[in-house]
């Protein structure tokens, strides 16, 4: 290869210098620490932990307190009887799959999986948080930060199904979890979320501003099925098919150059074509999860690979100079990022 300059992948992101715009994202590939040294190897940039719930926090905080000889007044005492006890009947399966898993020691477990994650891999290490409330439990991420976490990620996904509850309500909470995990850490903070929001542009842009320094556009919710047979509910798709990206391109390039903190593109990235067209729409960096599941850890290499030989054919030898060259501020085509119906294909008119 003498002599052939390769081009280079690098990012700037929560601070931090990235050999590749392609994150792993929160998953069972993140899930032990073996798993974690693999995956590192895999040539990607950064990798988020699976996530912790808060579910498992507030389960096991009484535990952690005394384990760790935490104060009576710890703040982490105050209100959490009683708040487990309301929503014991909201979240009831939640409750009833954590009662049976209940004092296993799942904080300790987590704070030294962070540890030890971070001692064994050169790559950033992201912790995640899987949460739906600001109540009492962001104590805990403090602990995360102590841990040797390089940032945090918080997977927030409210949907909105409660009848009874406006937009307004349903969006409060996730600038009250954004407010709440600032004030315990300094390490950078991101925030997953799912697209169901009645305007989504705007509450995206304001949570942009909240001083968090990341979105991450979108996590994938489970999608429920029925059996006809058994009559059951379940869950099926549990991966993104590779057609999946382009909701997300949509949103990344109508976002992009209008969001106070970079975006990062999640679901239906398979591929480095899809990568490529994320990061042209504006996306800072790519996470990848399901095509990592269908083929491999291999994938990250591939996809790392696909994108420096399209820089070459473009002559583009940094990710920043076709960053956002896409996003619809510098489309020669802004309205097709816009346009949901085709009128000539709807009416029949060809
Ligand atoms: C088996 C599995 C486990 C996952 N676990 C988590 C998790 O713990 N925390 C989280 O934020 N997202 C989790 N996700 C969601 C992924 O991080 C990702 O947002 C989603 O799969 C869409 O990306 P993809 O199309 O690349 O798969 C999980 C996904 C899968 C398939």
């Amino acid at each position: 290869m003498g002599g052939i300059k390769m081009a280079d992948l690098s990012i700037g992101y929560l601070g931090m210098k990235l050999k590749s715009p392609v994150i792993i994202g929160s998953s069972g590939l993140t899930g032990t620490v073996s798993e974690v040294k693999k995956a590192a190897a895999s040539g990607a940039g950064a990798l988020v932990l699976k996530s912790i719930f808060e579910e498992q926090i507030l389960n096991e905080i009484d535990l952690f307190i005394q384990d760790t000889g935490t104060a009576d007044d710890d703040p982490f005492h105050v209100g959490y009887q009683s708040m487990l006890k309301e929503r014991e009947h909201e979240y009831e399966e939640a409750y009833l799959y954590l009662k049976d898993h209940a004092k296993e020691q799942t904080l300790a477990k987590y704070l030294s999986f962070i540890e030890e994650s971070k001692k064994s891999v050169d790559i950033p290490v992201i912790a995640s948080i899987n949460c739906i409330s600001a109540y009492n439990w962001h104590y805990f991420a403090r602990k995360i930060q102590e841990a040797g976490a390089d940032a945090l990620e918080l997977n927030v996904y409210v949907l909105p199904s409660n009848t009874l509850k406006s937009s307004a309500e349903n969006e409060n909470v996730y600038f009250d979890i954004v407010e709440a995990v600032r004030k315990q850490v300094s390490i950078p903070v991101t925030l997953k979320i799912g697209n169901y929001f009645s305007a989504l542009a705007n509450t995206v842009t304001e949570l942009s501003q909240t001083g968090i320094d990341g979105l991450v556009l979108f996590n994938r919710p489970f999608h429920p099925d029925i059996d006809i047979n058994t009559l059951m509910v379940n869950a099926k798709y549990l991966l993104s098919d590779p057609s999946e990206y382009s909701n997300i391109l949509r949103w990344i390039a109508l976002l992009s150059g209008r969001s106070g903190c970079p975006l990062v593109a999640s679901t239906g990235i398979h591929d480095a074509g899809s990568a490529i067209k994320l990061i042209l729409a504006g996306a800072t960096a790519v996470q990848v999860v399901s095509a990592l599941y269908d083929n491999g850890l291999e994938t990250i290499a591939s996809i790392n690979e696909g994108i420096g030989s399209w820089m070459g054919q473009k002559g583009y030898k940094t990710i920043d100079e076709f960053r956002g060259l896409m996003s619809q501020q510098n489309s020669s085509n802004p309205a097709e990022f816009e346009r949901v119906q085709f009128m000539k294909r709807y009416s029949g008119i060809v």
